[in-house]
C-alpha cells in the first residue's frame, strides 16, 4: 500500500514540475517575444522618421524612386521593407526585400505564412494634405524560426525531465513515507498485541462459562466450583477493563489534549497522595516505602495524567520487588521538578531497557510473574511526559533493582 502511494506521489510530483516546468517556458518565451517586439517598433519609428523626409511628391503622387537610386549609387542597399501606399491603401512603391502587401501595424503574415514581418505605417502628409502612406517592415522569420526551436526543445526534453522527476520524486516520497511506513507497522503491531492481550482474559471467560453450563446430573457444581469460576472471570473481566481503560488514557495523553487542561501543580502533595495510596500493598508484601518529597516545587500540568505517571511508576517498584524497600525523592534544579523512583527489586536487563518504554513490552523475568499487567504502564508514563515536554530514564541493574527518573518542567515564575 506505501509503495503504491509512493509511486502515485513521485507521479504526481512530476506532474506538477512538468506544468510548472512548461509554464516557466512559455512565460519567459512570452516575455522575451515581447520584449523583442517593442525593440523591433522602436527600430521601425526610427527607420521612419529617417526615410520620411527623402519622399518627394510627383504629379501629386508621393515616390521614393530618388532615394532608392541614390542608395544604390553610394552601395548601401536597403535592408528594411519600405512601402508606398496612395490613398486607397493601394501599394505603389516596393524596396527591399520582398515583404507583406497590406497596410497594417504589427506582427503581420501573408496568406499563405510564408513571409512573417514586424510593420509599422504612417500617413504622408505634405503641405497640410494627404498623399498617401509610408510603410517599413522588418522580417521576423529568423526569430520566430528560434522560438519555434526553443519551444520544440523544450518539448523533446520533457520526457527525460519526466523520467528524471518521476525517479527523483520516487526517492524523496519515499524519505517523506518513511514516518508514516513506520507508524503503520507500529500501529498493526499495537492492534494484534492489543488483540493478543484480549484474547487470553476472553478465552478464560469462554472456558469458565462452558464449565458452568455443562450439566451433568451425575456431578452437578459444586458450590466451591461455582466461586471458583466466577472468581475466574471477575479477574479476566477485571484484566480486560484495566487494559481498555489503559488503551484509552494513552489514546487521550497522545492525542495531546491534555494540554488543554493544565494547571498549577504542587508536585510534593501530589506525590505524597499516591505513595498513601500505595503504602497498603506495598505493606502487604512486607515492603517499606520512603518519602523525601520536602521541596515546594510547582510544575504546570494536566493533574491526572501527573498522578497516572507517577502511580504507574510505583505501581511497577511494587509489583517488581519483593524484598527490601522503595525510595521515592523529589529534588529540582533550575529548569525541572525531578522525581526518583527507586526500588530493590527484580531490576531490568540491558537489553529490555530499551524496550520497556514500548506498548505491551515485558521482559521475561516479570512475564513468568503471576501478578503480571499488559505491559501499558510505562509507554503511559512516556506518552505523559512527552506531552509535558519532560522526560523519563532508567537506571537499573539486574537483580538489585531499578531507579526511575522523571523530569517535569517547572512552572514559569
Ligand atoms: N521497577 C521495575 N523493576 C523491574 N522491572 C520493571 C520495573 N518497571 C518496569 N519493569 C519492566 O518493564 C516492563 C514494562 O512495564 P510496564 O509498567 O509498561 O508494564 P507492566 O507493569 O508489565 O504492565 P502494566 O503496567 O500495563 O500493568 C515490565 O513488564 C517489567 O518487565
Ligand atoms: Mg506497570
Amino acid at each position: 500500500m506505501v509503495k503504491r502511494l509512493r509511486l502515485k506521489l513521485a507521479v504526481y510530483f512530476a506532474l506538477f514540475v512538468l506544468i510548472l516546468y512548461e509554464l516557466g517556458v512559455l512565460g519567459s518565451v512570452g516575455i522575451f517575444q515581447w520584449g523583442l517586439s517593442r525593440s523591433m517598433d522602436i527600430l521601425l519609428q526610427d527607420l521612419l522618421a529617417e526615410t520620411r523626409p527623402s519622399i518627394e511628391i510627383v504629379n501629386e503622387i508621393p515616390s521614393l524612386t530618388n532615394w532608392a537610386r541614390a542608395a544604390k549609387r553610394e552601395h548601401s542597399p536597403v535592408l528594411a521593407i519600405v512601402q508606398i501606399y496612395d490613398q486607397d491603401r493601394k501599394l505603389i512603391q516596393n524596396f527591399g526585400p520582398v515583404g507583406v502587401k497590406k497596410l497594417a501595424s504589427g506582427h503581420v503574415s501573408n496568406k499563405d505564412q510564408t513571409i512573417s514581418v514586424r510593420s509599422l505605417y504612417q500617413p504622408i502628409i505634405h503641405q497640410g494634405k494627404a498623399y498617401g502612406f509610408l510603410q517599413i517592415q522588418v522580417s521576423t522569420e529568423s526569430n520566430d524560426k528560434i522560438f519555434n526551436d526553443m519551444l520544440l526543445a523544450t518539448f523533446l526534453v520533457m520526457p527525460f525531465l519526466a523520467l528524471g522527476v518521476v525517479v527523483a520524486g520516487y526517492q524523496f516520497a519515499g524519505i517523506a513515507l518513511k514516518p508514516v511506513e513506520e507508524t503503520l507497522s507500529l500501529f498493526k503491531r499495537f492492534v494484534a498485541d492489543a488483540g493478543h492481550e484480549l484474547k487470553t482474559p476472553i478465552s478464560v471467560i469462554e472456558a469458565a462459562t462452558e464449565t458452568l453450563s455443562v450439566v451433568d446430573e451425575n456431578e452437578p457444581i459444586t458450590k466451591s466450583d461455582l466461586e471458583f469460576e466466577l472468581q475466574t472471570i471477575t479477574k479476566a473481566n477485571r484484566r480486560m477493563k484495566e487494559l481498555t481503560s489503559d488503551l484509552l488514557f494513552l489514546a487521550k495523553v497522545e492525542d495531546q489534549a491534555i494540554i488543554f487542561r493544565r494547571r498549577e501543580i504542587i508536585m510534593s502533595e501530589l506525590i505524597e497522595e499516591v505513595v498513601d495510596q500505595f503504602r497498603p500493598l506495598a505493606r502487604s508484601k512486607n515492603l517499606t516505602i520512603e518519602l523525601d518529597a520536602d521541596t515546594p516545587v510547582i510544575i504546570d500540568g494536566e493533574p491526572e495524567s501527573v498522578h497516572q505517571a507517577i502511580s504507574n511508576l510505583l505501581s511497577n517498584a511494587v509489583r517488581y520487588t519483593d524484598h527490601g524497600k522503595i525510595s521515592v525523592r523529589l529534588t529540582e534544579n533550575e529548569v525541572f521538578a525531578v522525581v526518583e523512583v527507586s526500588d530493590t527489586g527484580i531490576g531490568i536487563s540491558e537489553s529490555d531497557k530499551d524496550n520497556i518504554f514500548h506498548r505491551f513490552h515485558r521482559s521475561d523475568e516479570s512475564r513468568s510473574r503471576e501478578a503480571g499487567g499488559a505491559g501499558l504502564g510505562l509507554s503511559i508514563v512516556k506518552a505523559v511526559l512527552e506531552a509535558h515536554k519532560g522526560s523519563v530514564t532508567v537506571d537499573s541493574q539486574l537483580g538489585s533493582g531499578s531507579t526511575f527518573t522523571v523530569r517535569f518542567p517547572k512552572k514559569l515564575i
